[in-house]
């Protein structure tokens, strides 16, 4: 099939450039001059594990090809995919902008009937906005959603071997074009989920932030734990093992961050809203959420006795560890929290520093090696659990940690729960997890 895909963001490069792997003919359009010109060059400018050599091959076959402009066989397309940006509007909705303006293009450009594919998130009813205003178009468009399930640092395997993939559809044309078009993805049984439009784009919605009230319902439990000395690794064990409830996305942290969760949530919220139906639950997850930053910052100040004057290490700037997208990222909140209280603050990470510096200008200082970025603090605060931070050399860390002019020892404070508290102390240094009490901890091996 001959495909155009909007937007060369996470969504529409990873998609994009896959669609192309299974032997379509891909043209990437974003009105991202700059970036058209890059990926033109051969580089890529987003840092996802395995994108880069899949896109280099495809564009060598001559499947995969980018452009600011649509023009000569891609007028003729049989799909025009969607995956432009829907950040959040000043209410939390989504908007929906970039999607009615692409939508605008294809049916300027668009020369024959084609399928137009919203992968992009999209509030209930988006589909059938995006299909009214294809009416112009000269030739027949029908919409088509398919929401886009990709967790940023794993897109590249989530691309192909997807959970599920979710149509909604109205034609059967349609439908049959879509089973087509995921068919060497082999999804058996369940894992292909033909709905109408409507359903389509809840369920994206629904997923997220599913996932996010487990996050925060742990991160609730773990402030709890503070407060009455219960551990938050035991209460996740004991929970989880409940076959009904499951293991995954019970770990309480410094928050849910990225591009998705935040607004995904809140956009859900809205449309309830919007529609007279209150999503108390979805609205509880956001502002848990938000809590929890904050929490995360007293705790930071807590454990140094205060933080005004004082040098303070992050570890990790990305939301995740395998990107560098440092979108809602609880980095970026603890940072400009801690600025605000006047502390310094020195970060690392190993591929979002750049975007992390670009967003803080000389605010703050990003050091390229892990352990340069140490020096002369007085705390170490990891916020993502990369690989290469989960096993440091502690008595490292300690040796370039120093005590605060007051007397305060160094401390590591774990917002991930990754490191084993008795190591830490056994290192000299002190240790302060989420959900774990710094004194109980220490004494006995982890239960991780
Ligand atoms: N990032 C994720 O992990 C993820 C996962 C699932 C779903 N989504 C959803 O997919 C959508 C895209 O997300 P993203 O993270 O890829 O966004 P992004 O910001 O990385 O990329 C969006 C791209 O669209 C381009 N663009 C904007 N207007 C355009 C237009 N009119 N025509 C062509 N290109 C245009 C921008 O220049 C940008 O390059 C969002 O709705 C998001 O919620 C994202």
């Amino acid at each position: 099939m001959r495909l155009v895909v909007f937007g060369a963001g996470y969504v529409g490069l990873v998609s994009g450039t896959g669609l192309s792997d299974l032997g379509h003919d891909v043209l990437l359009y974003d009105i991202d001059a700059e970036k058209i010109a890059k990926l033109e060059d051969g580089r890529i400018p987003i840092y996802e594990p395995g994108l880069a050599d899949l896109i280099h091959r495809n564009q060598r076959n001559g499947r995969l090809s980018f452009a600011t402009e649509i023009g000569g066989a891609f007028n003729e397309a049989d799909a025009y995919f969607i995956a432009v940006g829907t950040p959040p509007g000043p209410d939390g909705a989504a908007d929906l902008g970039a999607v009615m303006a692409a939508a605008d293009t294809i049916a300027k450009v668009a020369r024959k009937q084609a399928l137009v594919v919203v992968k992009s998130t999209v509030p209930v009813g988006t589909c059938d906005a995006v299909q009214a205003r294809l009416a112009k178009a000269s030739v027949p468009l029908e919409v088509v959603s398919n929401p886009e399930f990709l967790k940023e640092g794993d897109a590249v395997g989530d691309f192909f071997k997807p959970d599920r993939v979710v149509v909604g559809a109205r034609s059967e044309e349609a439908r049959t074009m879509l089973r087509d078009l995921y068919a060497p993805l082999q999804l058996s049984g369940e894992r292909l989920v033909v709905t109408d439009p409507r359903s389509s784009e809840l369920i994206k919605y629904a997923s997220n932030t599913m996932l996010a009230i487990r996050i925060s319902f742990m991160n609730e439990l773990s402030r709890l734990c503070h407060a009455t000395g219960a551990d938050i690794h035991s209460v996740r064990l004991g929970v989880g093992t409940d076959s009904r409830i499951g293991k995954k996305f019970l770990y309480a942290g410094p928050g849910y961050g990225g591009s998705c969760f935040p607004k995904d949530v809140q956009a859900l919220a809205a449309l309830g809203r919007e529609n007279g139906v209150q999503l108390r639950v979805a609205e509880a997850a956001h502002h848990a959420n938000e809590e929890q930053a904050t929490f995360l910052a007293q705790l930071v100040e807590k454990s140094l006795e205060g933080v005004m004057g004082k040098q303070i290490t992050l570890w990790g700037c990305a939301f995740k560890p395998e990107t560098d997208d440092i979108r809602e990222s609880p980095a970026v909140k603890l940072a400009h929290a801690l600025l605000e209280r006047g502390a310094n603050v020195v970060a690392h990470d190993p591929e979002a520093g750049a975007n992390f510096a670009k967003h803080f200008g000389t605010k703050l200082t990003v050091k390229d090696r892990d352990y340069d970025a140490l020096d002369g603090s007085h705390a170490l605060v990891l916020l993502t659990e990369w690989r290469s931070y989960r096993a440091p050399n502690f008595a490292e860390i300690k040796r370039r940690l120093v005590a605060s002019a007051s007397g305060i020892a160094p401390v590591l404070v774990d917002a991930r729960n990754i490191w084993r508290p008795y190591e830490v102390v056994r290192a000299g240094l002190r240790y302060q997890g989420i959900g774990v009490s710094s004194n109980r901890a220490a004494d006995r091996p982890s239960q991780r």
